[in-house]
């Protein structure tokens, strides 16, 4: 009977991974500057699209760990306030392995590399960070505009399709100001697109999730 419950308690276990507490991310991310609290709509909301995916995948029968994958998707932009893209994903890198998940700091890592990974390197990457860099592109806000400023942003998960479209329409509005940013967006979201593929593949519904995500989303706090 004890052997029973040991073996069912190491299934459980296996392919589980290093993990911070909720807490953790959860003041990283209140202590945000309040001209973030957009960046804390959006880290909720790959949140829950990353522990959608890791479980849709996992009843498809695919070795994944919804609580590390979802944990590193509400953390890819707790230090977004301190720089560049480059610089706030290698401080996170660093913050999380200092605190013993080194695992996961690697994970994140990835997350903002996508505009400089080589587009043959990308089946190399893996799947935790295929699913974040997903639910980072896919996840999105749209600028609440009044008077011809931006007063607010709305959060939501969108196709890949109907998401490259928030983003050029910002741009093509003027609302981001550095227009090569079209650019490198326009070339992460064909990888995205490709990751889509390979998620669909292993057996994501992607309606379902936009689904899911967008009612889960509205009924929790932000
Ligand atoms: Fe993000």
């Amino acid at each position: 009977m004890g052997s029973r419950r040991a073996k069912r308690i190491a299934a459980k276990q296996k392919g589980r991974r290093k993990t911070p507490r909720r807490e953790l991310v959860l003041r990283l991310l209140q202590k945000m500057p309040e001209k973030y609290s957009g960046v804390r709509g959006h880290s909720r909301l790959c949140e829950i699209a990353a522990e959608e995916i890791a479980n849709q995948l996992r009843k498809k029968g695919v070795e994944i760990d919804p609580k590390f994958v979802s944990r590193a998707a509400f953390a890819h932009d707790a230090f977004k306030q301190l720089g560049a893209i480059t610089k706030e994903t290698a401080i996170a890198k660093n913050y999380f392995a200092r605190k013993g998940f080194p695992e996961f700091a690697e994970t994140l890592s990835a997350t903002h590399a996508l505009q400089k990974l080589d587009p043959n390197k990308l089946e190399k990457i893996s799947l935790p960070k295929k699913i974040i860099i997903y639910c980072d592109n896919v996840c999105r806000g749209v600028p609440i505009i009044k008077g011809g400023k931006i007063v607010g942003w709305k959060n939501s998960i969108f196709s890949v399709e109907e998401a490259w479209k928030t983003v050029r329409d910002r741009i093509n509005k003027g609302h981001v100001e550095d227009r090569q940013i079209l650019g490198s967006n326009a070339r992460e979201f064909v990888l995205t697109k490709r990751i889509e593929r390979e998620l669909v593949g292993m057996g994501l519904d992607s309606l379902r999730l936009i689904r899911k995500v967008r009612k889960k989303f509205n009924k929790k706090e932000r």
